[in-house]
């Protein structure tokens, strides 16, 4: 899978599809906010429809926007008949540690057909308890990991043997991108997919020293 871009701007999110070097999109409500949508859940649905339809098959996450056991999976129900490529994020527990997000994330997968991203995750620990309740993907969020001070290598290292050693077919996603070598270093940590921002992307391909060296092809191609 690779990489993923972590945006919802229709351009940014064009310009690297036709390069074929995303494997699919995540968003979340700060970045849909960012990224300009307005218009409530009409704005969400409408944005996440076009990026849906451009990307397939490959995958979108969009997140839900409450954290009530029953509002969020009306919601993920909902999500998930918008496009067929559409996965749901949920967070690993509510802004007061809440304890009903997993057990929803189990219903949706196993009984509704829906697949959930589990998201806003720290640990290792967090991400091996959502892929044992079924998610698809987890997301562990390596930038703010590294903000809080602990390496979040080593969390990526622990989850990616853990999901291996117990056959868990979630797929390990780190988000929270904040430099250029966060993405390579992060996929050959045991990463399934770095979801990146674009900026970051451009600055894995532009290189002072290849740019230098291309000026020098041109200006000797003009003596030829
Ligand atoms: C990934 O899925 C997340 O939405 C995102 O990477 C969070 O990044 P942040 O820490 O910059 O908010």
């Amino acid at each position: 899978m690779a990489i993923f871009l972590d945006t919802g701007r229709i351009e940014e999110i064009e310009k690297y599809l036709k390069m074929d070097i995303i494997r699919g999109v995540t968003t979340n409500p700060t970045i849909l906010v960012k990224s300009g949508v307005t218009g409530g859940m009409e704005g969400v649905k409408e944005r996440s429809i076009q990026i849906a339809n451009l990307i397939a098959p490959y995958p979108l996450s969009v997140e839900v926007t409450n954290n009530d056991p029953d509002g969020m999976l009306d919601q993920a129900r909902e999500f998930a008949q918008w496009a067929e490529n559409i996965n749901v994020k949920i967070t690993i527990h509510g802004p007061n540690g809440e304890l009903d997000n997993l057990e929803v994330v189990h219903k949706l997968e196993t009984d509704y057909d829906v697949r959930i991203n589990v998201t806003a995750m720290m640990s290792a620990q967090q991400c091996f308890l959502a892929a044992m309740a079924g998610a698809t993907y987890v997301s562990l969020f390596g930038g703010r990991v590294n903000n809080m001070g602990y390496n979040c290598i080593e969390e990526i290292s622990k989850l990616r043997t853990l999901i291996d050693n117990f056959d868990l077919k979630a797929q390990i996603i780190i988000g929270s991108t904040r430099e250029v070598l966060n993405i390579i270093e992060w996929l050959v940590s045991g990463a399934h997919i770095v979801t990146a921002t674009p900026n970051l992307i451009e600055g894995m391909i532009i290189h002072p020293y290849s740019k230098e060296t291309v000026q020098m092809f041109l200006n000797d191609a003009i003596k030829l």
